[in-house]
């Protein structure tokens, strides 16, 4: 652990002590549930005083927040050095529209790489598109290749590294440098790293955004999201978010804050299990490359090791000539892994996957049949002699 400015910088102190201020909270631990719509005034004069565009901090209007919602915004900003400030959203998808929103107008152009989440693909070729917004897709490995697609018409460039499904890991400082050159801003999805694997502020990011669903929440039982903005790129994000009516609600923020406590906990459980269960998986029977951007076979593994400070718990792996029937039979069988989409929560997940359905700028660089793992916190051995099964089971279907 390191001191900077007199405020402890270890992951897990950080976490513990992020966003709860004794003036909000009055001695309880963790700050409790605000809820409210109307806030009321002594006078005209001081309703006259409360209201403006900026009421950080201040209560106002059930939609400005209240100290609920502003410690979890707090901790999350606490947690990106450098940021300016953190807006919260009632989902990840949430999070990355106002995001989108608060930096492109018509007839700007977007630039989003091929291995978004799908539903950011979808707001990209649907609301933005409508507003005449264009978006290219570009291949999350170009790197500093990036300074050839920026055109006139360029004003941002999103990131999501590790890509969903197929884990490429982008060359997030490359891009930056590139898109700096030009004035044009950056956006990172860093659902998958969190800040305390991925600092995004400190590596030149303007918008970090995180889908809160998933590690912060921790439970799989909330959905939130956030977007954490550079200096000089709140006002705008705030505006926006304002404009469009955006509120968390405190239930859930509260919720987010508890969660929160134990991420650094979590997340290394998370990351030893899952290393763990890559590097086994490599060795089996029938599976073919493993996309955990801490093994060689994820594509930018190199700028996995240059840029980040720890692994998660989601990645996937292909299965060598194996047909649906086959994937299906290894899946349906899991004991411990359930089926579902949202992933981070404590328990593990295992879902088949096909992202070269709907990619457009670049060709799957491997064969076989993909299966995306969430590794929770169930003991590990339980997780391996599952999968085992579920290997067996595929290679009997394909027999
Ligand atoms: C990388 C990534 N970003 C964003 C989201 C969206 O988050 P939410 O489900 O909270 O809208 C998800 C959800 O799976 C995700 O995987």
């Amino acid at each position: 652990m390191s001191e900077q400015d007199g405020r402890p910088k270890g992951d897990s102190t950080r976490v513990v002590a992020a966003g709860r201020r004794p003036g909000w909270t009055q001695g309880i631990v963790n700050p409790p549930v605000w809820r409210a719509s109307t806030i009321l005034y002594d006078s005209v004069a001081e309703l006259r005083a409360a209201g403006g565009r900026d009421t950080h901090h201040r209560l106002f209007y059930g939609r400005r927040g209240t100290p609920t919602q502003w410690s979890l915004a707090d901790a999350l900003t606490d947690l990106e050095p450098g940021a300016e400030a953190t807006f919260l959203y009632p989902s990840g998808v949430a999070a990355i529209a106002a995001a989108l929103l608060s930096v492109l107008s018509p007839g700007d152009e977007l630039l989003l790489p091929d291995s978004a989440y799908d539903p950011t693909r979808s707001m990209a070729t649907g609301l933005l598109k409508r507003m005449g917004i264009a978006t290219r897709f570009y291949d999350p490995l170009i790197g500093a290749g990036i300074a050839g697609m920026i055109g006139e018409q360029t004003r941002a460039i999103f990131m999501e590294s590790p890509g969903s499904l197929t884990f490429e890991v982008q060359d997030v400082p490359a891009i930056v440098a590139a898109a700096k050159a030009r004035g044009i801003v950056t956006l990172l999805d860093n659902t998958w790293a969190t800040p305390l694997f991925f600092p995004a502020i400190e590596r030149g990011i303007d918008l970090s955004i995180l889908a809160c669903t998933k590690y912060i929440v921790g439970h799989s039982d909330v959905m939130l999201g956030s977007v954490t903005a550079a200096p000089g790129h709140f006002a705008k994000l705030r505006d926006t978010s304002f404009q469009l009516g955006q509120i968390a609600s405190p239930d859930d923020c509260w919720l987010g804050s508890r969660g929160l406590r134990t991420l650094a906990i979590r997340l290394a459980q998370h990351q030893s299990s899952a290393l763990t269960i890559a590097h086994w998986l490599k060795q089996q029977p029938g599976v073919g490359a493993v996309f955990h951007p801490a093994l060689p076979d994820c594509p930018g593994h190199d700028l996995f090791q240059r840029d980040f400070k720890g692994s998660t718990g989601l990645f996937s792996f292909t299965l060598e000539n194996a047909t649906e029937e086959a994937r299906a039979a290894l899946i349906d069988g899991l004991e411990h892994f359930g089926i579902g989409y949202s992933w981070g929560g404590f328990e593990s997940l295992a879902l088949p996957v096909d992202p070269a359905r709907y990619r457009t700028a670049t060709k799957r660089r491997d064969a076989g049949l993909l299966v995306r793992l969430q590794i929770g916190i169930e003991d590990p051995d339980d997780l391996i002699a599952d999968l085992d099964a579920g290997l067996g089971r595929c290679r009997a279907a394909l027999a």
